[in-house]
């Protein structure tokens, strides 16, 4: 089950000096960013991720761990941000491997990690059968070429939150284009006195480059060709319209200039406290929003709707950026067996549909989307649907995605800063992302 490349010949890539492949065990001890819940016992494996503020998965690994015999899982909690944690897990492997057994993996890591080695071809073990079960967007991203490395958790999609009681009282159904957006953001605002029209994540990091994604694909742009992840395709007009639509909603003052500094929690703080008319976030905010005091929303939950995101010419299809976590097995990991237990354990039905009442994670199964009894429970299910059906993946089919991301983040934000016009912005973005893209090319051969 090894990867496309020798670790020697990954870690001779990395710049890892050749004295470092010896140093296996040894890099436990290196200040790695991540903070262990307990201690792992000899038998015991190790699951990476993100910390998760609604505290369902420490309920559902205590679940494992008593029911569990042979071994444990121990949790150990990455960056929220999740582009430092992919810095902090290269790392780890780029010194040998780390501790981590099961990477609870962002959708957009898969190709990377595979193209480098770093995690398990489950092509045999999560078969094509298993796989019918699961929603195809979110199989896709899992597979690097031609074999599957992931096993998906749940799936996040891009949404447009709204104040339905507020739109109900003013005549308007939600904004099918950016521009009503922006005339129902200030006629509600004008009329009850809120803060902000508008909120989302613009900050220079991972989620601003899933908020640019949309801007540009709902303008009818692309970031690379879906075919061929070495064709850089965002240098386009649209892609210029798609920047211009997001710098428009700043510059208009409908969006707080702070933007460019908020990530999901900031935009979402802002919504739940009633500050904002609209809001740009992912499926969990719909639980956060609607949970009331418990969550610190000031907001009933009938006061909250789900609508698709807009787009910038009537009629168009619009698209929300495809997010979410699936579950990849270290390669260098000496409990792969184990891992592979407890990945299937988390996968079975009722664990994602507790994950989906409890915490508002989105199940990657299908037949998840039929069970009465889970979307009574979890409306978001329903009300988010059109977007569910609607997603499209960030272009990490390329190994070289992370490096284009901190390109594209730079620009995004810098746009919304007023630093450079929306024009300029792209051209030198499509400049920079051609450069990694050759060099991608050259190294992985992306065409075949
Ligand atoms: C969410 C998504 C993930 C995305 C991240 C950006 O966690 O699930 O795919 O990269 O947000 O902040």
């Amino acid at each position: 089950m090894g990867g496309d490349l020798s670790r020697r010949e990954l870690l001779k890539r990395s710049g890892i000096a050749g004295a470092a492949l010896l140093a296996g065990s040894a890099c436990k001890d290196l200040a790695s960013g991540f903070t262990k819940t307990s201690t792992a016992g000899p038998n015991d494996i190790i699951l990476s991720k993100g910390p998760d503020t609604t505290g369902t998965l420490e309920k559902v690994l205590a679940m494992f761990n008593k029911e569990n015999q042979s071994f444990k899982v121990v949790l150990e909690i990455a960056s929220a941000d999740t582009g430092q944690y992919f810095d902090e897990m290269r790392t780890q492997f780029q010194v040998g491997g780390g501790e981590i057994d099961v990477i609870g993996a962002d959708v957009i890591w898969p190709a990377q990690l595979a193209a480098n080695g770093w995690i398990e071809d489950l092509s045999e073990l999560f078969t094509e059968e298993m796989q019918q079960d699961y929603l195809e967007s979110t199989i896709e991203t899992s597979v690097y070429k031609g074999k599957i490395y992931g096993v998906p958790w749940y799936s996040d999609a891009g949404l447009l939150y709204y104040r339905k009681d507020l739109l109900d009282k003013a005549g308007l159904k939600p904004p099918k284009t950016w521009e009503e957006l922006l005339s129902q953001a200030k006629k509600v605002q004008e009329q009850e006195g809120i803060k902000y029209g508008f909120v989302f994540q613009g900050a220079e990091y991972e989620g601003g480059v899933c908020n640019q994604c949309e801007y540009i694909w709902n303008a009818g742009g692309d970031i690379l060709d879906p075919n061929d992840p070495s064709k850089v395709m965002i240098g386009s007009p649209e892609a210029t319209t798609g920047y211009e639509s997001a710098a428009t909603n700043v510059s208009s003052g409908v969006a707080p200039v702070a933007v460019v500094t908020y990530k999901e929690t900031e935009s979402l703080t802002v919504f739940i406290s009633g500050e904002a008319v609209f809001l740009r976030n992912w499926p969990y905010g719909y639980s956060v929003a609607t949970g009331g005091a418990a969550e610190g929303s000031v907001l009933k939950p009938e006061w909250v709707g789900v609508a698709h995101l807009p787009v910038v010419n009537a009629g168009d299809q619009g698209y929300a950026c495809l997010g979410g976590w699936d579950f990849c097995i270290n390669s260098f990991s000496d409990k792969k067996e184990q891992s592979w237990e407890f990945i299937q354990w988390m996968s079975q039905p009722e664990i994602q549909k507790m994950f989906a009442i409890d915490a508002g994670y989105i199940p990657g199964r299908k037949s998840l989307f039929e069970d009465k009894e889970l979307l009574k429970a979890q409306p978001v299910m329903e009300l988010g649907r059109s977007s569910f059906e609607s997603t499209k993946p960030r272009p990490s089919a390329n190994p070289f995605y992370s490096d284009m991301s901190l390109d594209m983040a730079q620009a995004f934000t810098g746009t919304l800063k007023g630093d450079t016009p929306p024009q300029e912005a792209i051209s030198t973005l499509n400049d920079k992302m051609e450069r990694i893209a050759n060099v991608a090319e050259q190294t992985f051969n992306l065409g075949g």
